[in-house]
């Protein structure tokens, strides 16, 4: 409970730092009024959006450092010292990235501030550009509380080495963050960064995905995919949908399956990809839905498993279990649903700025 608490008072406090730094660095000509006036000179604002060292698994104490607090987690049992060595490396090269970051741009005529992804927990106003230092979980964490006027850019701050890959593929498996929607690593951020700030980079739109349960809108707009089955996963989900645009609705489909994923074109190449779906250009407006495991459908059914939603169509789905929820984007962001639920699943939603890498833009415009 108090353990609880202090968490709770710690959120506070830092969003209430972030706050007030983003004010107090604030130039005083805009201050007060329209955030972002024309004035020549304005400096630009820049939030740091960082993944937090934890997420490594923690290594055995060094000596002095007992007095930390939250206590380090006990050591792994029975880990490999190559694992040990991997993952302390991992954390190295992060914390390497996340430093170099910082100088680079306390070394440009911008404002920045830096918070670690798990201390923010409200929509992200008043700065021109987050950049995210992590891999693609940090960076679609970020979009969670970003609305169409912000771009983002991602930092890949551990990519997967192949040499390494290779050398340990009979031991385990040496992959490191995946950086799909990142366009930039410790070696050419600042590149990226001063052909962003000078405007020669641009960046894409992409869409996303809206979650109306019961007629209320939720708050989070998926960048990559949803998820919506039953909490437990041997668990069967059953829930019925139909696919709606002005007027015209298509056969209703009623399922027992392991629920319903619908992914964007941004989506279509990670989770939606390793179901067997089909990759989208990631300009498209249309969302791809796959029905997972569907227990026996009939053959009216079957072609309807997978396929697409329009730009003007959006999906209903009635829920039949007495529990269930709806996944953003992964397991962070979850909305409880019960029996008799509704959701209206579409593209109406925010686009996402997002400057995006080189090979994907290409891929873009073929
Ligand atoms: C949504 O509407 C259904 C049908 O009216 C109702 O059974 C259910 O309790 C509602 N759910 C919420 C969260 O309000």
């Amino acid at each position: 409970m108090q353990k609880c608490y202090l968490r709770f008072k710690l959120i506070v406090v830092i969003v209430l730092v972030v706050r007030t730094e983003a004010f107090r660095r604030e130039p005083s000509h805009q201050r007060g009024g329209r955030v972002l006036s024309p004035v020549p000179m304005a400096r630009r604002r820049v939030l740091l959006y960082l993944k937090p060292f934890d997420v490594y698994p923690p290594r055995p104490l060094s000596g002095a450092s007992s007095l930390t607090f939250p206590p380090p987690p006990p050591p792994p049992r029975a880990a490999n010292p190559k694992i040990l060595s991997y993952l302390d490396h991992r954390c190295r090269v992060h914390k390497d990235t996340i430093n170099l970051c910082k100088s680079v741009l306390q070394r440009k005529p911008l404002d920045w501030i830096s918070v670690q992804r798990n201390h923010l927990s409200n929509p992200i106003h008043d700065v021109d550009l987050v950049i995210t230092v992590g891999g693609d979980g940090t960076l679609l964490r970020a979009s969670h509380f970003l609305d169409s006027s912000i771009p983002i850019l991602g930092v890949n701050s551990d990519p997967t080495c192949s040499d390494e890959v290779e050398e340990l593929t009979e031991e385990f498996d040496a992959r490191r963050s995946t950086g799909y929607l990142c366009a930039a690593t410790a070696r050419n951020f600042e590149q990226i960064l001063d052909a962003t700030l000078a405007g020669s980079r641009h960046y894409s739109e992409l869409s996303r995905i809206s979650v109306k349960l019961n007629g209320s809108q939720l708050p989070t707009y998926a960048l990559n995919d949803i998820l919506v089955s039953h909490p437990c996963p041997a668990s069967v989900s059953r829930f019925s949908l139909r696919k709606r645009s002005n007027g015209e609705t298509s056969c209703l489909i009623n399922s027992r399956s392991s629920g319903l994923r619908v992914a964007t074109a941004t989506g279509s190449t990670a989770a939606m990809l390793s179901a067997g779906g089909f990759m989208m250009p990631i300009s498209s407006r249309e969302l791809q839905y796959m029905i997972r495991e569907p227990i026996s459908p009939t053959d009216a059914d079957k072609p309807l498993l997978h396929g697409l939603v329009k730009q003007e169509q959006h999906m209903l789905v009635v829920w039949y279990n007495q529990e269930g929820a709806v996944y953003i984007d992964g397991s962070h962001v979850t909305y409880p649903i019960q029996h008799g639920d509704t959701l209206e699943i579409s593209s109406d939603a925010p686009v996402l700025k997002v400057i995006l890498p080189e090979y994907l833009l290409k891929q873009a415009s073929l």
